[in-house]
């Protein structure tokens, strides 16, 4: 078969190297592609030194031109790694006075455990003696009402500074904004994209928050047109990003990873949660049940370049926890609190990470470990 340049580019047009939204042609990774008589020699640039990531691209394109051309083509790859020069954050939206960092909890699928860890997450920061806000952002479904148990809260306005603000409802120690205090049940589905983005807005730059080193945001499912304007409105610090160890959750959590880190959102991701890691009944707590199937988070966390931030297992008392309004990281040194807190720190550790790459004009308080000490209770 006569090995023709543009077939060939066509074929690696297939290929998508891991942590990138565009296959490798299009993000130009693809330098040239030369054939003589029956041999075609590739040159790679990678941005990444990961290895796995370099022997990936390597087997994935001999893979793809030997199935289109035949296995008697021989197939050269040349592979350069040219990492670039650490990328300054770009800020974008205005740095909210008195926030320190805001973490967007994410998800592709819904219902795999977002709100039950945007809540644990808040409570565990909160232990560890962080002022944590927790902004619910999920206009399909408000959940942050329940699983806080202020469901029949509405917020009052204050004044401060001669302007009037919304005042957070207070629990368990965190600060709590959620579109479900101005809705009814029902009610919910009928905010659209600008107006959430408005009411959103409203709800983080007019509200009486004061300090808060940590600010969640609960958001809806999947990855729309909401959830692009909620990213370029505010000035994100990172995300979490949950999945569940089914391949159709990763999946979807893939799509999630590429949407903050594509070029229209440009959200640093600080790691993957996988929830529902595993079963463990509660009168068994040292057995573990892998019904989802074991480590899909892990490895996709490995391909994407991200940290996995936490394993949490499914236990009935997580479930029971949220529906009664008593997070389950209010616990004292049970398995599932440890978790929790676990989950916690390592977010906290790579969110310090992030920041060490931040220009000292924003106001983030916490860059160091030693910073959190300092912020201690
Ligand atoms: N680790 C867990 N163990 C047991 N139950 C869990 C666990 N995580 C979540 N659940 C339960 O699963 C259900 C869905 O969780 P949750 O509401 O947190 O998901 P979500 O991703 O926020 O959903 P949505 O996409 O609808 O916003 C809830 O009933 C919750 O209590
Ligand atoms: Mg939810």
């Amino acid at each position: 078969m006569k090995l023709d340049r543009k077939e060939i580019l066509s074929v690696l047009e297939t290929i998508t190297i891991a942590g990138e939204g565009k296959n490798m042609v299009e993000s130009g990774a693809v330098q040239n592609v030369l054939t003589f008589g029956d041999e075609v020699v590739v040159d790679v640039i990678l941005n990444t030194p990961a290895l796995h990531i370099k022997n990936r691209t390597e087997s994935d394109i001999k893979k793809v031109i030997a199935e289109k051309f035949g296995s008697d083509v021989k197939i050269k790859v040349n592979i350069k790694v040219e990492v670039p020069e650490k990328q300054e954050h770009t800020i974008k939206g205005k740095p909210i006075p008195g926030i320190s960092n805001i973490i967007a909890v994410s998800s592709g699928k819904g219902g795999v455990g977002k709100s039950t860890i945007t809540a644990n997450l808040a409570v565990a920061l909160a232990k560890m003696g962080f002022k944590v806000g927790v902004l619910d952002a999920d206009i399909y479904g408000p959940s942050m009402p329940i699983m806080f148990d202020v469901e029949t809260a509405k917020p009052i306005s204050v004044e401060v500074d001669g302007k009037s603000k919304m005042q957070p409802i207070q629990s368990y120690g965190v600060e709590i904004l959620s579109i479900g205090f101005f809705t009814k049940p029902d009610q919910a589905v009928i905010w659209r994209g600008p107006m959430a983005s408005k009411a959103l807005n409203q709800m983080i730059f007019d509200a009486n928050w004061g300090e808060i080193d940590f600010m969640l945001i609960d958001l809806p499912p999947g990855t729309g047109d909401i959830h692009l304007s909620i990213m370029q409105s505010l000035p994100i610090t990172g995300a979490v990003v949950v999945s569940t160890p089914q391949a159709v959750a990763l999946a979807d959590a893939k799509k999630g990873v590429a949407m903050f880190m594509s070029d229209a959102v440009q959200v640093p991701v600080l790691g993957i949660v996988e929830n529902m890691a595993y079963f463990t009944p509660e009168e068994l707590p040292n057995n573990k049940y892998y019904i989802f199937g074991k480590e899909g988070a892990r490895n996709l966390a490995q391909d994407l370049d991200v940290r996995m931030l936490g394993e949490i297992p499914l236990v009935q008392s997580i479930r029971e926890a949220g529906d009664f309004g008593r997070p389950a990281a209010l616990q004292e040194d049970t398995p599932l609190a440890n978790a929790f807190e676990e989950l916690a720190r390592n977010v906290v550790e790579e969110t310090v990470k992030r920041n060490d790459t931040l220009p000292p004009t924003e106001a983030i308080k916490i860059t160091t470990m030693a910073g959190c000490s300092a912020v201690k209770k």
